[in-house]
C-alpha cells in the first residue's frame, strides 16, 4: 500500500509547551485508508511472532494497539494513567518529553506464558515504552517487540530503550 499516511501528520510548534513540536496524528486515524494502512503495516511486521497480548498506553496507544491486537488475533491490555483501573494494579513511573507520569495495568492482566507486543502511536523519549516493557516483564511475560507508527529519531528513543530493555523496535515513519 502507498505510504499515504505520512502526509497526514500535522506539526504543531510549541505545543504543549515551548520547544516541543507536537505531531498531531489524529488526521491519520480519521482517514479510513490511512488508518487501515497503519494498522495493517504494523500488524504485518509482527505476524509470526506468537503475540498473545498487545499492551498499549492511554490514550493514543489504545487507538493503534487495540486495532493491531484484533488484526493479530491477540488480546489487548490497556496501560492506564493512575487511578483508572478498578482492581489491583502494578505501576511504573516514567519521564515524558513534557513532564512525568505513571502507568498501571491490572495485576492479573499478563502472565508468564504471555508474549507481549508493545504498541503506541509514537515513540519520543522512549519513557512510555520502557515503562510498559517493565510492567510486562514484572509479570513474567516475554516481550515480542515494540511497534510504533511514528518514531522521533532526533530524541534517540532506541538508545534510551536499549539501556533498559533488550527488544526489537519497529516504526513505520521516522522523523529525523
Ligand atoms: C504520547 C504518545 C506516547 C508517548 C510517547 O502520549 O501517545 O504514548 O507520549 O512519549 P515518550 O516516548 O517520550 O514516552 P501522552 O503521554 O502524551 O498521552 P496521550 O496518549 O493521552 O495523549
Ligand atoms: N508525545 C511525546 N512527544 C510527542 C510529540 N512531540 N508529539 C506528539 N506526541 C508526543
Amino acid at each position: 500500500m502507498t505510504r499515504l499516511y505520512e502526509d497526514l501528520i500535522i506539526d504543531i510548534p510549541d505545543y504543549p509547551e515551548p520547544g516541543v513540536v507536537f505531531k498531531d496524528v489524529t488526521p491519520v486515524f480519521a482517514d479510513a485508508r490511512a488508518f487501515a494502512g497503519v494498522i495493517d503495516d504494523l500488524a504485518e511486521h509482527f505476524i509470526g511472532y506468537g503475540v498473545t497480548k498487545v499492551l498499549g498506553a492511554e490514550a493514543r496507544g489504545f487507538m493503534v494497539g487495540s486495532a493491531v491486537a484484533y488484526r493479530l488475533g491477540a488480546g489487548f491490555v490497556p496501560a492506564r494513567k493512575p487511578g483508572k483501573l478498578p482492581r489491583k494494579v502494578v505501576s511504573q513511573s516514567y519521564a515524558l518529553e513534557y513532564g512525568t507520569d505513571s502507568l498501571e495495568i491490572h495485576a492479573d492482566a499478563l502472565e508468564p506464558g504471555d508474549v507481549v507486543l508493545i504498541i503506541d502511536d509514537l515513540v519520543a523519549t522512549g519513557g512510555t515504552a520502557v515503562a510498559m516493557a517493565k510492567l510486562a516483564e514484572s509479570q513474567g511475560a516475554k516481550l515480542a517487540g515494540m511497534g510504533f507508527f511514528l518514531e522521533l529519531d532526533f530524541l534517540n528513543p532506541r538508545e534510551a530503550i536499549a539501556k533498559d530493555v533488550d527488544v526489537e523496535v519497529f516504526s513505520l515513519v521516522h522523523v529525523k
